[in-house]
């Protein structure tokens, strides 16, 4: 049997060290390098080549190397008996938290402005509390965030698929409540997973459904917007600008107008990358439960796609 990690796009190198950190007898592959693929139960993933798995017979597990598995599964060739499991970490659920909180307190003290137009000009600026963040999205980070920006005495609200009670936080969930939550957020910041549903959420008429001068922030997945519409409602003044950290495209293409629109911040993909130092213990038991038949941890619903 081995652990096989797939990660074509990113250099696996961490990870590899703090496996063998870990689990130093491991019988460890890294595609494409694989000597048998009948003997693969367990892959560790991250954006794999769409269609391989077909050739891992006895494969078992899919483990992602982030919080997100759109990447797993919008490849439609994996057969459905296959577990997909997701990465759940207090040290990634604090890297997103600080992100967004230090995104929310550039915007709302201009400090882009001031840095950018080397004059001496102060502005007035809005108090943590007389801002509403409306975050979409509470699960793992969506709460973390939420709870970061509660202590940092924001007024939160949050919109979720399915009705939660968390303290502090004013909810909302379901279609029908998203104009209300919408209304009165100020900041409106995106923890979606990318579904079907989700897919292309940030548009034109959620846009103009928040109030004049709001400013959103995608800490999510570039799928989830329509990046003409959120130009437009720019440039007309509806928005006020927005801090994008994941785009459809990724590396962000040089000549996109996202680099050069003034009122859009652009970071690349780094809100909460996961630490392997950290994450690696939950892959490995995760490994141990399924060799063993046991229930894994932080399964993914195949069916709702998160
Ligand atoms: P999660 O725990 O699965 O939470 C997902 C939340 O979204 C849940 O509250 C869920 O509602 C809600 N949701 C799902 N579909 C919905 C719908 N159709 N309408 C309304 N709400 C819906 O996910 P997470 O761990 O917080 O991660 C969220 C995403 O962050 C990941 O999928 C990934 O794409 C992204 N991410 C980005 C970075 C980065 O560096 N930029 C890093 C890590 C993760 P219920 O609670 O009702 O189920
Ligand atoms: C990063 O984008 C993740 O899904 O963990």
């Amino acid at each position: 049997m081995s652990f096989l990690i797939i990660s074509p796009k990113k250099d696996p190198k961490a990870w590899i060290e703090a496996l063998k950190a870990e689990a130093p007898d491991l019988d460890l592959e890294v595609y494409p390098q694989v000597k048998d693929p009948s003997k693969v139960e367990y892959v560790l993933s991250w954006r794999h080549p769409h269609g391989i798995y077909r050739d891992f017979k006895n494969l078992k597990v899919i483990a992602s190397m982030g919080a997100g598995i759109d990447h797993i599964i919008s490849d439609k060739e994996i057969p459905e008996h296959i577990q997909i499991t997701r990465v759940v970490d207090e040290q990634l659920t604090k890297d997103m938290s600080v992100f967004v909180l230090s995104l929310i307190l550039e915007h709302l003290r201009n400090l882009a402005q001031h840095h950018s137009q080397n004059e001496w000009k102060p502005t007035s600026y809005q108090l943590p509390e007389d801002t509403q963040v409306g975050i979409m999205g509470m699960g793992v980070l969506g709460v973390g965030v939420a709870e970061k920006l509660i202590q940092n005495k924001f007024n939160v609200t949050g919109w979720s698929r399915t009705k939660k009670e968390i303290l502090g936080v004013t909810t909302y969930h379901g279609d029908e409540q998203l104009e209300e939550f919408l209304r009165e957020s100020r900041v409106l910041v995106n923890l979606l997973p990318l579904t079907s549903e989700t897919k292309n959420v940030l548009q034109k008429s959620l846009f103009e459904a928040l109030p004049k001068g709001a400013f959103v922030i995608n800490v999510a997945r570039g799928e989830h917007l329509v990046e003409d519409d959120l130009i437009e409602v720019i440039n007309n003044g509806h928005l006020a600008g927005a801090a994008l950290d994941v785009f459809r495209k990724e590396p962000l293409p040089r000549e996109h107008p996202f680099w050069k629109n003034k009122k859009i911040r652009v970071s690349p993909h780094i809100a909460s990358i996961t630490n392997p130092v950290t994450v690696v213990p939950q892959i490995l038991e995760n490994y141990e439960r399924m060799k063993e038949g046991k229930e894994l941890k932080n399964v993914v619903d195949r069916e709702k796609e998160y």
